[in-house]
This record gives structure tokens, C-alpha cells and sequence, in this order.
């Protein structure tokens, strides 16, 4: 059996890892394959809230192993906080392991992650400032610190070293900052983090390839999302790695032909957080509604998002590129009250109809959105759990994705609860 890639269709905070803990039930092993603490993926269980950002979301369910795959960054603290935090919440997260071959987070990057923000200005990117793009930076540079390196003084002190030299000339020469002492880092990364990380570093890519020869279910989360991939984002208004599902490949070790299904997971509305073009944005009392209904704030930094009506001329282009199987449509009981649901089907570029998304940037920054409106159903769905039981008009809004997007929608969310999930195949 092929493994499953969940990916996120639109901007972020789709509701992957909801999605993902749904299908962890049945999974051997959820591996992460990308970003670092810069995703918050939350899933609620009864009356618990879990926030997640490194741990991958299988971790909740006894029995899987959670991965931290190669393609992921990782800053131990974060990882060590998160982890001791869960287990106080009676959560066993022993069966986590990292792969050696996953980059660190360190000091200078969070620094120079503000830093570059602040010089920026106006044209500021509106990162997580978790040093993410940073680490990726050096990771393509060469000069990045693997997990592994934990594990081995002189060689972690040796690429400290390298590091530093260009880090803290730019610190103090480019941002009149104090230099980065190494011995503090050495104390906090040696001292501290790699005793406590030591027994977990694995290699990764033998334990994925081993479970996968076993016809074991893999499940890999997809942080981030389309549009926030490096390559086919809305560059520069992106995060530094890639989303979408080729990126499950690289990030995990394992091959195409491997991967059995993916699963788009797509809100059905849009949210965005920080800054890059958004054609169907909204502002006034439909925004106030998403925002306040859908809880619309980064589980990670707390900012507000932005939220617009759902646009159906990216989710094709995200089925398509990210060879989609099945949809995921997340957040539908957010729409509840609304009398009327609008939909973008296609743009009207300088009085052209375009169906299709412009590979060029400056027209998606004019494009204005093309409307279909269905009408609301203006009740709450949040307790329907047979797809027989649902409105139709949510009926209708789904079958119009479906014909569009020409994938079929599995799953609708009608609430934040594990068991708020209405399953469509077969009804
Ligand atoms: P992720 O980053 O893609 O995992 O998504 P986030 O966890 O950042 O954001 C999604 C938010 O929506 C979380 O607070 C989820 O608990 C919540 N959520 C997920 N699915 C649904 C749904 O169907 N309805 C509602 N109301 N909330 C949902
Ligand atoms: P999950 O996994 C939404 C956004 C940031 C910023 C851009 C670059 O929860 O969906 P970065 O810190 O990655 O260099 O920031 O990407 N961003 C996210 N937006 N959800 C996320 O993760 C995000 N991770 C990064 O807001 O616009
Ligand atoms: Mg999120």
C-alpha cells in the first residue's frame, strides 16, 4: 500500500492536522517532511486543545510512531518544550524519533529572522520569526547544522565555527548587533538539548522505507501549504521549503511511485496570514463573521488572519500540482449563519475572464475575483454526522468544487472535534 501525503490546498491552517489525526487511526507512523515550529496544528479531542508544531499530529494515538523527517528544521528547544508539555498532559510521546538528517534551528537564525523582517520595512514579509527561512538558507548554503551533529562535539563545534564567521560579521558589521558567543552555544545545544535528544535521533529513511516494505500505512503531514511553497507560492510571500507534495518525497526518503494517495485538505472559505497577494480578501462584517465564528487567529503567533470567500481557481491549480486524490473540506460550519455564499470561479484581469491562476505575480496582485452565488442553509451542521443528514445547499457548494476542481470531496469538517467529520464516499 502506497503512502498518504495530507497537504494543505490553500495558504495554511487548513485543518491538516485535524485531517491528519483523523487518518492517523489506522496509520503505523505520521511523519512531518517539512518546516519547523512555524506551523500550529491543532486538534481537539473531547473538551482537550492540542497545539502542535513540531510534534507530527499521529501522536495522540498510542501505537504510531511520529517522525520527524530529513526535510523538516528543527530547534531542539521548541522540540523539548513541546514534548515535555504533552507528556504533563498524559500524552506518551516515547515512540518519537528524528531523522538525523533534519537541519537545526539556531540562535542567529531567529535573530536574523527578525532582524531581516524589521529591515525590510514596508516590503516585510510577515514571517512567524522562528528563524525558519534563516535555517533554510543555510541548509542550500552549506553552512547548516544537522541533528546529527548533536551527537558529535568536535564536528558540531567545527561547523559552529563556519557558521558563525559569516554570522557574526553580518550581526555586528550589517546590524550593529553583539556577536554570537559559540560557547553559549555550545552549553545550551551540547549541554542541555543533545542529552535529552541523543536516544531519539534515528535514520529516518531506513525506518520509513522498513515500515513501507511492512504494506505498514505511512502518513506524511505537509506543514505550510500550496501557496506558501517556495516553487509554486506567490513568492516572495512564501515559507523557504516545499509543501506540496513533492516535497513529501524529499523530506521523508521516500520515492514517487511510493506515495499512494494524497489527500488536499481545503477550507471552505480562504485565510492568510502575513503578506502576498489574496484576490477574493474580504473586510467588513462577512470578515468579522469568518474571523469570529472560524476563530481566525495563528494558532503559533496569535496575528489575526485574513479571511476571503473560498477561491476555486487556486484549489484547481493545487489539485493539479499537487496530483490531489481526494479533498478534504474543512470549517464548512463556520458558514452557518451566512445568507449567502460566494465562491470565486474565475478572475477579470483588465476586463479579461481568466480560469485559469496567472504565472505571473503582478496580474494574481490585480486580478478581481469572478463570483458564483449559492445560497446559505442557516443552520448549524456542527452536530451532523451522516452526509445524508446534511443541507442542500451543502449539498450544492459541494458539487460545485467537485465539478471544478474534478476530485472528488471525501470528508466535510463541521467542527473542530475529531468526531466533527462528515465522511461523503458512499452515501
Ligand atoms: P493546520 O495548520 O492546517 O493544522 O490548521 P490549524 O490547526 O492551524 O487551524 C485550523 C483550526 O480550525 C484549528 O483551530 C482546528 O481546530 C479548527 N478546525 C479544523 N476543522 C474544523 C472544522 O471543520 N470546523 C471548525 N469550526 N473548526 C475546525
Ligand atoms: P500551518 O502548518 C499559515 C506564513 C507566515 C508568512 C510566511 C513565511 O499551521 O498551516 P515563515 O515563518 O515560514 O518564514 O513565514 O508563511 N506561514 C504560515 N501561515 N500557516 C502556517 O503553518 C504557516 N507557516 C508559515 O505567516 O506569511
Ligand atoms: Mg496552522
Amino acid at each position: 500500500m502506497g503512502a498518504i501525503v495530507v497537504v494543505g490546498l490553500q495558504w495554511g491552517d487548513e485543518g491538516k492536522g485535524k485531517i491528519t489525526d483523523l487518518l492517523a487511526s489506522h496509520a503505523a507512523a505520521v511523519v512531518r517532511y517539512q518546516g519547523g515550529h512555524n506551523a500550529g496544528h491543532t486538534i481537539v479531542v473531547g473538551g482537550a486543545s492540542f497545539a502542535l508544531q513540531l510534534v507530527p499530529s499521529g501522536v495522540l494515538y498510542p501505537g504510531v510512531v511520529p517522525i520527524i523527517g530529513n526535510g523538516v528544521v528543527v530547534d531542539p528547544r521548541v522540540l523539548i518544550d513541546e514534548l515535555s508539555a504533552l507528556e504533563a498532559r498524559g500524552v506518551d510521546t516515547s515512540a518519537l524519533v528524528v531523522s538525523g538528517n533534519a537541519h537545526l534551528v539556531m540562535p542567529y537564525h531567529h535573530e536574523l529572522d527578525r532582524l531581516t523582517e524589521r529591515y525590510l520595512g514596508k516590503s516585510q514579509l510577515g514571517t512567524t520569526k522562528r528563524g525558519i527561512g534563516p535555517a533554510y538558507a543555510d541548509k542550500a548554503a552549506r553552512i547548516g547544522l544537522r541533528v546529527q551533529d548533536l551527537l558529535d562535539e568536535k564536528i558540531f563545534r567545527a561547523k559552529l565555527d563556519v557558521a558563525l564567521r559569516e554570522k557574526n560579521l553580518v550581526l555586528a558589521k550589517g546590524y550593529n548587533r553583539l556577536p554570537i558567543d559559540p560557547e553559549r552555544v555550545v552549553a545550551d545545544y551540547l549541554g542541555t538539548y543533545a542529552p535529552l535528544l541523543a536516544p531519539r535521533i534515528v535514520d529516518s529513511v531506513r525506518l520509513i522505507q522498513r515500515l513501507w516494505r511492512e504494506g505498514r500505512t505511512i502518513l506524511l503531514e505537509g506543514a505550510q501549504a500550496t501557496f506558501l511553497d517556495l516553487d509554486h507560492g506567490t513568492y516572495p510571500f512564501v515559507t523557504s521549503s516545499n509543501p506540496t507534495a513533492g516535497g513529501a518525497c524529499s523530506g521523508s526518503g521516500l520515492g514517487p511511485r511510493q506515495i499512494g494517495e494524497v489527500i488536499g485538505v481545503a477550507k471552505a472559505y480562504t485565510t492568510r496570514v502575513g503578506a502576498g497577494p489574496f484576490p477574493t480578501e474580504l473586510s467588513g462584517s462577512i470578515a468579522e463573521t469568518l474571523v469570529s465564528r472560524g476563530h481566525e487567529f495563528g494558532t503559533n503567533t496569535g496575528r489575526r488572519r485574513r479571511t476571503g470567500w473560498l477561491d476555486l481557481v487556486m484549489l484547481r491549480h493545487a489539485v493539479e500540482i499537487n496530483s490531489v486524490s481526494e479533498v478534504a473540506l474543512t470549517k464548512l460550519d463556520v458558514l452557518d449563519p451566512l445568507e449567502e455564499i460566494r465562491v470565486c470561479v474565475a478572475y477579470d484581469v483588465d476586463g479579461e475572464r481568466l480560469e485559469e491562476l496567472p504565472y505571473h505575480q503582478s496580474v494574481l496582485h490585480r486580478a478581481r475575483p469572478i463570483y458564483e452565488t449559492l445560497p446559505g442553509w442557516r443552520r448549524s451542521i456542527a452536530a451532523i454526522t451522516r452526509a445524508g443528514d446534511l443541507p442542500g445547499p451543502v449539498r450544492r457548494l459541494v458539487e460545485l468544487i467537485e465539478s471544478r476542481v474534478e476530485v472528488p470531496i471525501r470528508w466535510v469538517g463541521v467542527g473542530p472535534n475529531r468526531s466533527q467529520v462528515v465522511e461523503l464516499q458512499g452515501s
